[in-house]
Formats: structure tokens, C-alpha cells, sequence
């Protein structure tokens, strides 16, 4: 099969959804890999490296007249009509929030994996780009914030004096959020966590964090490792815990963020004021609406001497890293999906069943139908 991987048109990407070391391993297993021309430049990868490694260089046509397109931002529609009837796209889709998408795949006769609808099981880890890129943002997360502290991290004991530690506070101890207290930890500062899956509380100690604890309630829903929903009512509770640690924090790190839907605001105007000059605040979940109220997106805004840094992009400041984990986790993919050079179309594979949104021009997620029939009345 004969995988073309075009270059990525969205504003700001700087990643490409496969390397050259990955291109090598698919080429060593049957496939044909074709780049685009210059795809590979923003990761610091060149077209001389793809080929030596037996990709082939080909125009931006070419790229997308290949079986499968493996892209890391799904195509846009103009993009999308060079796709041939009967190929096979996989990129992050978000389907649920992009019904024109899916409806653009389905008349132009494609199949379409969505890979952030990847379910989150053991055997999907290594395929997981939601993690791989996550797990990238969470470190760079403390880095950013802490280049852009008047302060240092760790306490230091200097003949003038003793520095204090600063303070971390992280909300949110999923994938990034995990990745953010074990950094900042390795940097000497105090860490305070906060997170509505009560689980999270042994994950965060474990990696030397704090807990900051608020009484649960039953509106909290999870399914599948995501918060499905919570309570206007426990969020309210929420802030009032979390503006203690907040009023004496020197960053802050927001991972908060619910599927499908917009984020929850963590951060108020009100809790903002009450924070010390020069705080900073990375807020991760700025591309889904912010954790943080006045977070713009691709902006730094300085709101009462708080610095709030809503970069949308992080895995892209990371281009090397993030295109080589990202292109492994698109390799374990289709090792999971074909077998002797096809696709298996396995719909009793939760894999599968869990992130093909359309097959073959059909949408075949019920949810989707349903999300797509509401719009249509
Ligand atoms: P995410 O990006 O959806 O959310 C980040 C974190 O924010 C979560 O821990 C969530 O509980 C928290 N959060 C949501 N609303 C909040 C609020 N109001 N206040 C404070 N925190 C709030 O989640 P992510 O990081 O993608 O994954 C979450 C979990 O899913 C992981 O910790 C893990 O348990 C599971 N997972 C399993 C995988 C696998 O087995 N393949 C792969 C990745 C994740």
C-alpha cells in the first residue's frame, strides 16, 4: 500500500506526520511512503533524509492520490477533493465539533480514522497521539512558564542568601498534567495539584506533587479515563479550595479539558486579582475556549500583573520530537489495521469500531449520524 503524507497547510503547524526512521520501518515492512516536497522542513527534516531513508519526493497532488493520507490536521476542503474515491485518510478529525468534515470525507468516497477517537486501552497506548503529543506539552508547559518567571525554580542557597522554591500549581493531572508535575518537580519547585478524578491523587503524590483536596460529588462522570461532565456546583466548591493555593502561586499550568465540549473555566476574573503580581499562567486548554477567563489564543496578555500564555501549538514548539513520536504512533496504527497489504476493516476491534468515523463514503458512527441529522433540521 502506498502511504503519501502531504504537508500540513494549518496555521502555525510546524510537525509532519512522519519521519524519515519511521518512513525506513514502514518501507522495510511493504509499504511505499511518498512526501511532499519540503513536508519535512519545519521539523528539521529534509527530502534528501526521506529518501535516503526510500521514501519517495513527490508533488503536493501526488501526495494525496496515494491509498492512505496520513496527515496530523485533517485536510481542508479544498484539500480534501484531491483524495481519491476509495482511499483511506487518518489525522486527528475531532468529528463530533467538525461535522462538515465528515460529511466532505463521506461525499468524496473516503474511509476515515479519526485518531483522537482512538479508545484509550493498553493494547491503543502505543497508537495514542493524544498522548504522545500531551506527554510533550506537559513538559514544555513548565519550561515556558518558567522562561518567562522573574523567578527561578528551585530553592538555592547562595552566600547573599537563601532563595525560596517557587510555587506550581497545576490543574488537571491527566497525560500533560502528569508530565507537567514530574518536570517541575525535577526543577525544585513546590507542586500543588488539583484534578476531579479523585484516582489522581496517588498519581500525583507518587511523582512528589501535592493534592489539593475538594469533597467529590456524583455529578462528577468519567468514562474511559475523560471527565464526561461535572456540576456547576463542584466547580464552585472547586475555586474556593483553589484560590488559597493560587493567591500564593509563581506559575500556573491549566490541562482541564472535557471532550466535545468547551473547557471549564477554572480561573476567574475574580481569583485573577487576587493573584500576585508577575504569577504566570500557561493555559493548555486554550484552543478548546481556556481554563483561564481573558486566556486569548496564540497570545500572552498580561491581565492585573498576571501573565496568562495561551499558546495553541505546544507539541509544535517541539517539531522533532513531536513528528517522530506522532509518525510512530501512525506506524503502530496501520500495523494494527492491515494485514498482507490491506486493511482488515475488523469491526469487532475496538480500535477500529472506536475511531473509524466513515467507511468507504458511509458514516458509520451512530453519534455522528445523529450530531449530523440535528444539524440538517
Ligand atoms: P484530558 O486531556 O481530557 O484532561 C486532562 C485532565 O483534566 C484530566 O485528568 C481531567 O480529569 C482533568 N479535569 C477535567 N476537568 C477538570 C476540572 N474541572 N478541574 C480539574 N481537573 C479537571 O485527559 P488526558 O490527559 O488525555 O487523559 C486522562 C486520563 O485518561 C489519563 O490520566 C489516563 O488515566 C487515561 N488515559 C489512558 C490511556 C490509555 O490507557 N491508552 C491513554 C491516555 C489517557
Amino acid at each position: 500500500m502506498i502511504i503519501g503524507i502531504p504537508s500540513e497547510s494549518t496555521d502555525r503547524e510546524t510537525r509532519i506526520a512522519m519521519s524519515p526512521s519511521v518512513s525506513k520501518l514502514l518501507i522495510s515492512k511493504g509499504f511505499e511512503v511518498l512526501i511532499e516536497k519540503g513536508a519535512g522542513l519545519q521539523s528539521h527534516f529534509l527530502d534528501l533524509e526521506y529518501e535516503s531513508a526510500g521514501a519517495k519526493i513527490v508533488s503536493k497532488d501526488e501526495a494525496y492520490s496515494a491509498d492512505i493520507i496520513a496527515k496530523i490536521n485533517p485536510p481542508n476542503s479544498k484539500e480534501i477533493k484531491l483524495l481519491k474515491n476509495g482511499s483511506v485518510l487518518i489525522s486527528l478529525m475531532f468529528a463530533i465539533t467538525n461535522p462538515d468534515l465528515i460529511k466532505n470525507c463521506a461525499t468524496q468516497g473516503l474511509s476515515a480514522f479519526s485518531l483522537d477517537a482512538i479508545p484509550r486501552t493498553s493494547l491503543a497506548q502505543s497508537m495514542d497521539v493524544l498522548s504522545s503529543q500531551a506527554n510533550l506539552a506537559g513538559y514544555k508547559s513548565v519550561l515556558l512558564g518558567g522562561a518567562n518567571m522573574g523567578k527561578i525554580f528551585p530553592m538555592l542557597m547562595t552566600s547573599a542568601g537563601t532563595i525560596k522554591p517557587s510555587t506550581v500549581v497545576i490543574f488537571g493531572a491527566g497525560v500533560a498534567g502528569l508530565q507537567a508535575i514530574a518536570t517541575a518537580k525535577r526543577l525544585g519547585a513546590n507542586v500543588w495539584v488539583s484534578d476531579i478524578r479523585p484516582e489522581t491523587k496517588e498519581q500525583v503524590e507518587s511523582l512528589g506533587g501535592k493534592f489539593i483536596e475538594v469533597e467529590a460529588d456524583d455529578s462528577i462522570k468519567t468514562e474511559g479515563g475523560y471527565v464526561k461532565g461535572v456540576s456547576d456546583e463542584f466547580l464552585k466548591k472547586q475555586q474556593q479550595v483553589v484560590a488559597e493555593k493560587l493567591a500564593i502561586a509563581d506559575l500556573v499550568i491549566t490541562t482541564a479539558l472535557i471532550p466535545g465540549k468547551k473547557a471549564p473555566l477554572l480561573i476567574s476574573d475574580q481569583m485573577l486579582s487576587n493573584m500576585k503580581q508577575g504569577t504566570v499562567i500557561v493555559d493548555m486548554a486554550v484552543s478548546q475556549g481556556g481554563n483561564c477567563a481573558g486566556s486569548e489564543l496564540n497570545k500572552t496578555v498580561i491581565k492585573n500583573g498576571v501573565k496568562i500564555i495561551g499558546e495553541g501549538n505546544l507539541p509544535g514548539t517541539m517539531p522533532i520530537n513531536a513528528s517522530e513520536l506522532f509518525a510512530k504512533n501512525i506506524h503502530n496504527f496501520l500495523i494494527h489495521l492491515t494485514s498482507e497489504n490491506k486493511f482488515d476493516w475488523n469491526m469487532e476491534d475496538e480500535i477500529t469500531s472506536g475511531s473509524l468515523m466513515v467507511k468507504e463514503g458511509e458514516i458509520i458512527q451512530d453519534y455522528l449520524k445523529e450530531a449530523l441529522s440535528t444539524q440538517a433540521v
